[in-house]
Parts: C-alpha cells; structure tokens; sequence
C-alpha cells in the first residue's frame, strides 16, 4: 500500500533523534512506498540538466525530488559526511559506488577506483554508507525512460566534493535547487 509524500514527512518528523538512525529510517521508507500522484507537482524536467527538486526542509533533514531524463548523471560526489537515503518511484536509476585508492587533499588530487553498483526502480530502498560515501547515480540510456528519485539528506548541506576521473582531481561544488516547494527557482532556466 502507498502513502502520501505528505503522510511520509509527517511520519519522518515524528521520528525521533535517537531513532533517526541510518537503519530506521531506511526501513521506514522502504515499508512505505509513494503515491506517485502525490509527488508529481515537484516534477522539473530539463533536456540540459538533471533537475533538484525540494520537497520539505527542516533542521534535521531535507527531502527531495531528482528528475532524470533518459541519459542523465550525477557527477561522481560525496555527501558532506551526512547521511543520504533515496527510493525510486518513477522509472530505474543505477547507483555507482567507488573508493579513493590515492589521495592528497593538499593537491586535491583522489584516485577513485569503481566498486558495487545497484539498480533501484519500484520504490526500492537504498541508503549511502557513511564508509564508502563517493558514489554517481545514472539513469542510463538502456534504461529508455524518465526517472525520478526521492532523496532524504539528514543534515540538509548545500556543497559537497565532485571528483573528475578523467584528471583524478576533486573539489568542493555549490548544490542548488531547481524548484522550491513545487516553485520553480526564479535563477533557473529549464
Ligand atoms: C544530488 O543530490 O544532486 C545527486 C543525487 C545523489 O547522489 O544523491
């Protein structure tokens, strides 16, 4: 049975600090699949870009909508060292996992090396380990279809590292939003 995404955030902020672990709420979400119909005024699609899309805001956590048009990737990134949880209930994403082999923060140099990968689609659950956080989500073309993605990051964070594997070179990145509570930014053109 599917819940509401109202009914979710209502369930997610009921939830304690102490209960707010990586398990728990992992289980909580992947025992409770969207309505899709519910999330669908968060939906921002860009030929050019994969659109971010936020949904509810508090100081604990962020939860957001990520449209993926057919051939669309994340760069490879880490998450600011917060825990990350995502379910996809529109389409199949592929999640790319990696380690740092080599590196030298004062050159930002990083060597990534590839490690697991998995599928998502159906609602399916997955979480970000805090151990190996450097991973890249693709929705790749044999996929042949729009996906979008529901990510809860718990503590919100607005920058997070990017690799480049063609250089082996890293860097702190600025995150934005495409729209904000079903409004698009007025900084964005789509
Ligand atoms: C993003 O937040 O921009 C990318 C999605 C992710 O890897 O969680």
């Amino acid at each position: 049975m599917t819940i509401s995404i109202e009914k979710l955030i209502d369930g997610l902020r009921s939830i304690t600090d102490a209960d707010f672990t990586c398990d728990n709420v992992y289980q909580f979400l992947a025992a409770k699949p969207v309505d899709v119909d519910s999330i669908t005024k968060y939906f921002f699609w860009s030929e050019n870009f994969y659109t971010r899309n936020l949904i509810y805001k508090d100081e604990r956590f962020e939860l957001m909508a990520i449209c993926w048009e057919s051939g669309q990737v994340s760069r490879v990134h880490n998450h600011a060292d917060q825990r990350c949880w995502m379910s996809v209930p529109v389409g199949k994403l592929r999640g790319q996992n990696f380690r740092a082999v080599e590196i030298d923060e004062s050159k930002g140099f990083c060597k990534l090396e590839e490690t697991n990968n998995f599928n998502l689609s159906d609602c399916l659950t997955a979480k970000v380990e805090l151990e190996e956080p450097i991973h890249q989500i693709l929705n790749l073309p044999e996929f042949n279809q729009r996906a979008v993605s529901l990510h809860i990051y718990s503590k919100p964070f607005d920058s997070c590292l990017c690799y480049c594997r063609d250089t082996d070179t890293f860097k702190e990145v600025p995150l934005f939003y495409t729209s904000i509570r079903g409004k698009l930014c007025s900084s964005v053109k789509l």
